[in-house]
């Protein structure tokens, strides 16, 4: 039996893809499966933690005492987390997509013409969230690089005003594969953790999380 040392806290972890509709039966998508965010709200909730978990189209089950909003695109993303607040910490592991676009009323059709799509910025709901006044005290990001992931994660750290980024490298089988070897990256340094299953790494984060909010206490 694990002691619940997050009895009486609440935290707000995001996952999964968001899909950016294009016409009513298209859409931009990427790799994402939600694995190691839903583990991280399991590991979180086992931990004694209450878990809002703010869902993108995935198609895995709700761990065991987690609260879940499912959403579809990064707006429905970013309007499901304030009232989702306050907080104490925010893990936010989804994978957003940067982009969407107007999407047309009806099925777009081939005409002979190219369809040109003007992509639109999506809001960064991490950085919303590291600079709201109802800002949790841990903010958590992710960083999934397929090259330089630490300069990347050090940069992201201080642009979006977040405490850690954990960073990981996607080149390889790491989206929707079962294992993943992480950084997590501070103002204080880095801590890299060797690879091993999804399930372990949220683990070692929900623990993570605990002495960092009881230290905060
Ligand atoms: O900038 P990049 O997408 O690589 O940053 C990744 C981190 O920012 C992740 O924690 C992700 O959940 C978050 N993010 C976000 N909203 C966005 C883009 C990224 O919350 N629009």
């Amino acid at each position: 039996p694990v002691e619940p040392v997050l009895a009486g806290r609440h935290v707000i972890v995001t996952a999964g893809p968001t899909h950016e509709p294009i016409d009513p039966v298209r859409y931009i998508a990427n790799r994402s499966s939600g694995r190691q965010g839903f583990a991280i709200a399991g590991a979180l909730a086992a931990l004694g933690a209450r878990v809002t978990l703010i869902a993108g189209p995935v198609s895995l089950p709700t761990p065991a005492g987690v609260d879940r909003v499912d959403v579809e695109t990064a707006l429905d993303m970013a309007a499901a987390v304030e009232p989702a607040l306050p907080a104490d910490a925010a893990v936010m592991v989804a994978a957003v997509a940067d982009w969407r676009v107007a999407p047309a009323p009806q099925k777009v059709k081939k005409t002979g013409d190219t369809p040109a799509f003007v992509l639109i910025e999506n809001p960064d709901i991490l950085a919303t969230l590291s600079h709201s006044p109802q800002r949790p005290s841990l903010v958590v990001g992710f960083a999934a690089e397929t090259e330089q992931v630490l300069n990347h994660a050090r940069a992201k750290l201080t642009r979006k005003q977040c405490d850690w980024i954990v960073a990981n490298d996607v080149s390889g089988d790491v989206m929707g594969g079962e294992a993943n070897a992480v950084h997590i990256v501070t103002a204080d340094g880095v801590d890299s953790w060797p690879r091993t299953g999804k399930d372990e790494v949220a683990r070692g984060l929900a623990r993570r999380i605990a002495d960092a909010l009881m230290g905060a206490a």
